[in-house]
């Protein structure tokens, strides 16, 4: 990369704002899991960069300054090769641990992890190829009304479709009354749809204001619902430009053959309140951007699409899937661990980078197993 280059003239721009309140900070505040991988990463992975790596890592230090404003970190941490990889152990940033520096502290590695997987799914979401169930391929919008089958994207979505009318103007495409419909056998959870222009050169663009980031609907069976407020506007647009969509999640709250009592009801936990305080957040950061409908393979092996439903209907689901995969008995035994550890033979496509790591995520999640024998 150039650029990298140019980043040792910086120096001094940007200076390491270390306050006293280093305890406060130490996991910075929290994670959005519905944003936009730069919003994430400039809310919730930024503020413990500045705090444990800026200082030797911004400009004229110990270590190469890949945190250096060029115009700002969340540019320079993306363009330098292999900081952010496709995946969490393709990330240099997350797997570096201890050097010079220090490593993330367990609960700071689960926020880098996904974020890591927030900006692979983006980067698949920007190549029509890339695979990957929850978008809609490019293709070219009509003026006038448009139908979009959604029935491909995911279990128990046959019938589903996407709906909005069109005109195209200088101004770009216009669209209104978009609006998702049911099948008339399952509701469908949607969750941050990302719009992205394809134009016939040039690279894809997508929506500039990410217009529905903050968008997480549930649209009962064979019902229409609006996406937010029914309307967008992508200026970017010229005729004869093809459009996608990338869904964070979107699945059938009651897909066929489903193994667990997804949609509430009987069977499920002893004590649901507990998994919210101990096992969810472990699991919302860093398995929920793969197993929470993003990745068809993941969701079906354990569904996790309920874990970030904060409703007491959601959360008595999401313990419920959950439960399928844990063994009360011997909590160290359950499935999600042992798939997950550091070293693990089993074929899965995360595991934690070491075993502090991992012991803190077995720790939390173990807190509520134990209350369900
Ligand atoms: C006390 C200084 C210091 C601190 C603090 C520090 N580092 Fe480093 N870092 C270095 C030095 C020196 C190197 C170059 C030698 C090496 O690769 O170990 C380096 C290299 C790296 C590299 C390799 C970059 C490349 O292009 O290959 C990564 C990744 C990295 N550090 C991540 C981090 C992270 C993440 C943090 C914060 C959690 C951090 N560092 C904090 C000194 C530091
Ligand atoms: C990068 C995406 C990704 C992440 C992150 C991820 N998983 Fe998975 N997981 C998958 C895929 C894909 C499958 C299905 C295929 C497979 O088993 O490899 C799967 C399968 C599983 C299975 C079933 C495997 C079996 O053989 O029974 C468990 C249990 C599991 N994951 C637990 C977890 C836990 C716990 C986390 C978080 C600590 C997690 N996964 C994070 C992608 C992911």
């Amino acid at each position: 990369m150039s650029r990298t280059g140019r980043v040792y003239l910086l120096i001094g721009l940007f200076a390491a704002g270390c306050g006293g309140e280093l305890d406060d900070m130490s996991n910075g505040p929290g994670i959005d899991p519905n944003a936009a991988p730069k919003a994430m990463f400039e809310t919730a992975v930024q503020p413990i960069m500045m705090q444990t790596c800026n200082v030797c890592h911004t400009g004229n230090a110990a270590g190469p300054p890949f945190m250096a404003p060029m115009p700002d970190v969340y540019s320079t941490v993306k363009a330098w090769p292999g900081l952010v990889g496709s995946s969490p152990q393709a990330s240099k940033v997350y797997m570096k641990g201890m050097h010079e520096g220090p490593g993330f502290t367990p609960m700071q590695a689960m926020i880098v992890a996904q974020w890591i997987n927030a900006e692979a799914m983006a980067n698949r979401g920007g190549n029509p190829d890339g695979g990957g169930s929850t978008i809609i391929a490019p293709f070219i919008p009509q003026p006038g009304s448009n139908t979009i089958d959604l029935g491909t994207l995911g279990p128990g979505l046959a019938g589903a479709t996407l709906k909005f009318d069109a005109s195209i103007s200088g101004a770009g495409l216009s669209m209104a009354s978009l609006s998702i419909t049911a099948p008339a056998t399952t509701g469908i959870h949607v969750v941050h749809p990302l719009f992205t222009v394809y134009p016939q050169s040039g690279p894809a663009a997508p929506d500039p204001v990410d217009s529905f980031s903050g968008l997480d609907q549930t649209i009962n069976m064979g019902a229409t619902h609006m996406i937010g407020p029914g309307t967008l506007i992508l200026t970017s647009f010229h005729l004869g430009d093809k459009i996608g969509v990338v869904f964070q999640t979107l699945a059938a709250t009651n897909p066929p053959g489903g193994t667990d009592g997804g949609t509430g009801g009987g069977g499920g936990c002893k004590d649901v309140t507990d998994f919210t305080a101990d096992a969810k957040p472990p699991l919302s950061n860093t398995c929920v951007t793969c197993h929470g409908g993003n990745n068809a393979g993941a969701q079906s092996a354990l569904d996790m699409s309920r874990v970030n439903d904060t409703s007491a209907d959601g959360q008595a689901a999401a313990c419920a899937q959950v439960l399928n995969r844990v063994t009360p008995a011997t909590p160290a035994q359950s499935r999600i661990f042992q798939v997950t550890a550091p070293g693990s033979t089993a074929v899965h496509p995360f595991k934690f980078p070491d075993q502090t790591t991992f012991n803190a995520f077995q720790n939390m999640v173990s807190q509520w197993i134990v209350r369900e024998q």
